[in-house]
């Protein structure tokens, strides 16, 4: 990991620890929100809260093979392995959108 992807990766913790959520989210989760924003109607982008999981994860997993096609969520999905998607997924479901 480069210098700069440390400096933004703490960038976005420090960014999302101020948000308050309903359970402690698993590593990696809260840097989604910046993009999928957690307000219903704040931005165009598809929400994550209360996306089935399994839809989170078989999308973040196309998207990691390559085999969806994307902008950012492909090279977003390289840094997560199979069981951090899967516990980002499971989190996420759980939100109320
Ligand atoms: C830099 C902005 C950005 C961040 C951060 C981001 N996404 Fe995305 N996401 C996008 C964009 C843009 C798309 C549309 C596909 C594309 O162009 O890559 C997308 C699409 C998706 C989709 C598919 C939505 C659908 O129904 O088609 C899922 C699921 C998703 N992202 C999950 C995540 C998760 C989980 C994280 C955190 C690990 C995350 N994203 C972080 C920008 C972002």
């Amino acid at each position: 990991m480069t210098a700069t992807r440390v400096l933004v990766a703490t960038a976005i913790v420090l960014l999302s620890l101020q948000t308050s959520r309903t359970a402690e989210a698993p590593a990696g989760a809260s840097s989604c929100t910046g993009c999928h924003s957690a307000q219903a109607g704040a931005s165009e982008m598809h929400a994550l809260d209360g996306m089935p999981a399994a839809e989170i994860a078989d999308k973040m997993s196309a998207f990691k093979a390559g085999s969806r096609p994307a902008t950012i969520m492909d090279r977003i999905a390289k840094g997560f392995s199979e069981d951090e998607i899967r516990a980002i997924a499971t989190w996420y479901a759980a939100q109320k959108p």
